[in-house]
């Protein structure tokens, strides 16, 4: 694992951009695994940058994201589809066509989590897979002690990941109890992966994550056995880590 300690949230985005854009310079159409929350909007507005300077083009780029929540429409606020059209898609030129995300409103989950998982196969897999880090050590929304070897599956989602994503809610009672993500197997799959990670409040679950035992309590652990995974954090994520 290599890290890369930045400044701050600003110079942490700006360093994953980096990265990112490397892979899309290298290869113009990758297959680049996505993430919601926080942590990469950062990210994503330097990439829109870059793109509005004439610096990058996304016009062959393929996506695919980590999660969706079950129950909730493309169009509704909360749903990681419009936080992905809204944060990224809608301002670099990329074909809508080669953006994947799960269907929140499928009837038949089973089906959703196989088209997903044929999706995956059929772009050949992910060459750079972006990850924030949960509190409690998810990835994606694969919560501590599930099984490490699945794919595409619906959780039911912890707790601490419903209060701290109530946020986004206007009502704590509006958060849906289940999410579709990939699994920790397709993850492990990825080429390459880059984590980032911001703030105080996460320095504790770093050092667990990738310092501590590799365990199902700690789903994050695992990226400890792939062999090119890209760390980059804040000062104050990494600050019980490295000084
Ligand atoms: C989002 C996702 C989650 C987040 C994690 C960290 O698509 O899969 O695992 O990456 O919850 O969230 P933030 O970045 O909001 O701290």
């Amino acid at each position: 694992m290599v890290i890369y300690k930045a400044k701050d949230y600003k110079d942490m985005s700006r360093k994953a951009a980096n990265i990112i854009s490397a892979q899309v310079i290298m290869k113009p159409n990758c297959v680049l695994g996505l993430a919601t929350g926080s942590s990469p909007i950062g990210a994503y507005k330097q990439l829109i940058e870059w793109y509005e300077k004439g610096d990058l083009d996304f016009a062959e780029v393929k996506t695919i994201n980590l999660d969706e929540y079950k129950g909730l429409s493309k169009e509704s606020e909360q749903s990681y589809y419009y936080f992905m059209y809204h944060n990224l898609f809608e301002h670099i030129n990329i074909n809508l066509n080669n953006t994947h995300i799960q269907n929140g409103m499928a009837k038949d989950e089973e089906l959703e989590c196989d088209r997903y998982n044929r999706i995956i196969h059929s772009l050949g897999g992910i060459d750079l897979q972006l990850l924030g880090l949960g509190h409690n050590g998810h990835i994606g929304f694969n919560e501590p002690d599930q099984a490490f070897e699945k794919d595409t599956h619906l959780v039911e989602l912890a707790e601490s990941t419903i209060s701290a994503n109530s946020r986004l809610f206007d009502n704590p009672d509006d958060v849906p109890r289940y999410a579709y993500t990939m699994g920790i197997k397709t993850i492990m799959q990825a080429k390459k992966i880059l984590v980032i990670v911001s703030g105080e409040d996460k320095a504790d679950i770093v050092k667990s994550a990738f310092f501590g035992p590799v365990t199902p309590k700690v789903p994050a652990s695992i990226l400890q056995m792939h062999n090119d995974v890209i760390l980059v954090g804040d000062e104050a994520a990494l600050s019980k880590v490295i000084n």
